[in-house]
């Protein structure tokens, strides 16, 4: 009993050091804390800018939790001004922000600064706890007062583009959900919203060149993508019974833009093309290669049409974004339509090119040239490189870092966005976490995750935009389910996107992130508990020892490219792979059987020879049909110690993990280990260590 009372009485003092300790996110590049606090009570701010911004930043700060009042003394509470002495601010975005007996001053050279210095003020300022007892336990209790610590900040971001995408086509997410999400990106400094506006699954942007489009797509019979996808991928009339779905007027478009637009993010439209698009060919089937909608997703690039379609579109496009850069797509088009389609052949044959890549790359200069003539820039995901870049194009490199390398290497701008800032991967032990697709990608991964290539050179490195998280929706049919998946991973890569590597620490930031994750609960947010993270498989967790470790391996089939785990150390560096095989711990051998030779350097005792092994239907990965095990001397003469079979039923969804090899008594200098494959044309088989005992 006395244990409990006295637990009772460090609570308070408990609370008190969580709430003291200075949580800024995304940290700032230098900040130092001073000894004591100043105290925002009844207080009021001053403003020093001119024009229309001026209004609507005061308009933010008077309405703000902090309830400023406005004032025109030089001695208000929080002084917030233009710099002009000439200070060296690093850009635009760059802030001063000090505190100390006399109370708060923001400075920057452009108002961007003052608004993220605003926002470091908001996140430094607590509310002081004051104590109240009911019975013989004290309460905290909250006041209208603020208390900002003493500190000096500079700060200015790394990078330029600092972005959240968000898909409305698979799943429509209202107006309120968005501006709702762009308060967050305020929150942590993003400025580039990523508005997927168009899919296969939907148009949701109504335009008057083509109302037809939302008008025939934006609504279908069923709620959740994945049964439509199932489902023979229709559409239905807004009207009809259980029709699900939505778009957005022009109005509420423009309306979020101005949203955005205070909280200086710049919203980027996404218009896919020229694959990606069902939803367009079941309103405009001429669009088609075959002239009829509902088989494909792809324009067709021989048809002058569809270049008259894209035209209008943009136009109207330009007309309600403002946004320097539009988003055209190119991912995942599936080129072989063209292959057949005597248009397209012919527009080949006109134009000179050689193959249906080529022809891509002819559309996406046309459309790049169009968007250059109305004085904005092009941005596309990756597979807009292959069969030639157009001119001015920026690559979001999201199959890896190649594309963003590539751009980079020829004079092109890049915005990095590889599968560790794919937020829709699972965050824990994906066996308890909502279906997803298929990845695992806890908060720990996007933090570490670098966005300037190590291969880069200073000045290539320089075409390194900025990074991005993105967030797909084919799982996620509903708001609270899209907030557990941003929240809060995004507070990592919105540190990377604003921090210098040398300002990042990542025990740091878990503490701010445990902190943040209870902050946006109150705020009506429904954030993953990180404080509940199991982490990643416990095999995983901790390298173990074997015999084989550091020794040589020769691979009889070769690693796939695609899947090299972390090079040819992989199998026998102590490391079991964890819950997903990209985490470079798992090695990918596609349509192969699996067949390497390690050498232990000398003949030893062997008594155990294993390997592991993943099944995920989803992702065509099986177990081996088989694996046997060999043991030689010499290298030359090699004698089969055992074989198992596989025990796992191939029809199993979901993610399996199994061990195979033998057990028993040898002596050998090499060991040979030999998966066979599973018997699926295109399957994979992935192992991540092969263990000698
Ligand atoms: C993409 O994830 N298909 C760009």
């Amino acid at each position: 009993m006395k244990r409990i009372l006295a637990l009772f009485a460090l609570w308070p003092l408990w609370l008190w050091a969580q709430e003291s300790s200075i949580q800024i996110i995304p940290q700032p590049q230098h900040l130092e804390q001073g000894n004591g606090r100043y105290t925002l009570h009844n207080a009021t701010f001053s403003l020093r800018l001119d024009g229309s911004e001026a209004h609507e930043l005061a308009d933010y700060i008077s309405t703000s939790p902090l309830q400023l009042k406005r004032s025109r003394s030089e001695k208000a509470d929080v002084r917030i001004f233009l710099d002009e002495t000439g200070k060296n601010f690093e850009s635009d975005e760059a802030y001063s922000l000090k505190a100390d007996t006399t109370g708060i001053e923001i400075s920057a050279r452009h108002e961007a600064g003052l608004f993220y210095g605003f926002q470091t003020l908001l996140q430094l300022s607590r509310q002081p706890i004051t104590l109240e007892r009911v019975g013989c336990v004290l309460f905290p209790k909250e006041e209208g007062d603020f208390e900002v610590p003493y500190v000096n900040i500079d700060d200015a971001p790394r990078f330029k583009w600092r972005g959240m995408h968000m898909d409305v086509s698979r799943h429509f997410f209202s107006p309120r959900q968005i501006k709702k999400q762009l308060r967050m990106m305020a929150r942590y400094k993003l400025n580039r919203f990523h508005w997927h506006l168009t899919d296969d699954s939907g148009w949701r942007l109504e335009l008057k060149s083509y109302p037809q489009l939302t008008q025939t797509t934006a609504y279908r019979p069923v709620a959740h993508y994945m049964d439509w996808s199932e489902q023979g991928r229709r559409f239905c009339n807004k009207d009809t019974k259980g029709a699900s779905g939505g778009c957005y007027t022009r109005a509420e478009v423009r309306d979020i833009i101005d949203y955005a637009r205070r909280l200086h993010i710049t919203v980027v439209p996404e218009i896919e093309m020229p694959g990606h698009s069902w939803e367009v060919l079941a309103t405009f089937p001429e669009l088609a290669c075959s002239g009829k909608g509902y088989e494909n997703s792809e324009l067709c690039i021989g048809n002058d049409k569809t270049f008259t379609f894209v035209e209008k579109v943009l136009s109207e496009v330009m007309e309600i974004f403002p946004s320097e850069y539009i988003h055209i797509g190119g991912d995942e088009a599936d080129r072989s339509h063209w292959a057949k389609c005597s248009k397209c052949q012919a527009r080949m044959q006109r134009e000179g090119l050689s193959d249906v890549r080529e022809l891509q790359s002819y559309f996406t200069r046309r459309v790049e040239d169009f968007l250059a003539r109305h004085g904005r820039k092009m941005v596309g995901w990756d597979e807009i490189i292959e069969g030639g870049l157009s001119p001015r194009a920026t690559v979001m490199s999201w199959r890896g870092e190649e594309g963003g390398i590539t751009a980079a290497r020829t004079g092109h701008d890049a915005i990095m966005t590889p599968w560790v800032c794919y937020l829709d991967n699972a965050q824990d032990f994906p066996i308890y976490e909502p279906r997803g697709i298929g990845g695992y990608l806890p908060i720990r991964r996007c933090y570490d995750y670098d966005p300037v290539p190590a291969a880069l050179t200073e000045q290539e490195a320089r075409h390194i935009l900025g990074v991005q998280a993105n967030l797909w929706a084919e799982f996620i049919p509903t708001e609270a389910h899209q907030e557990y998946m941003y929240y809060p991973r995004l507070c990592a890569i919105a540190e990377t996107a604003w921090t210098k590597p040398q300002a990042k620490n990542y025990e740091r930031f878990r503490a701010k992130a445990l902190g943040e994750v209870e902050w946006l609960k109150r705020q009506g947010y429904y954030p993953f508990e990180l404080k509940y993270e199991y982490g990643d498989r416990v095999e995983a967790q901790h390298p173990i020892a074997h015999k084989a470790i550091g020794r040589p391996i020769t691979y009889v089939t070769p690693v796939s490219p695609k899947y090299p785990g972390s090079g040819d150390n992989t199998l026998v560096d102590g490391l079991r792979g964890g819950f997903t095989y990209q985490d470079g711990r798992w090695q990918g051998f596609e349509s192969k059987d699996f067949d390497v030779t390690i050498d232990l350097g000398s003949v030893e005792d062997i008594s155990h020879v294993e390997a592991e092994f993943i099944q995920r239907l989803d992702q065509w990965i099986w177990m081996p049909r088989e694996v046997i095990v060999y043991g030689s001397e010499d290298g030359q003469n090699f004698t089969e110690l055992g074989r198992q079979q596989n025990d796992v039923d191939p029809q199993i969804p979901g993610f399996q993990f199994r061990h195979y090899g033998w057990t028993g008594q040898a002596r050998a200098r090499y060991v040979r280990y030999v998966a066979l494959q599973n018997g699926h044309p295109g399957g994979w088989i992935f192992t991540d260590e092969i263990v000698v005992q």
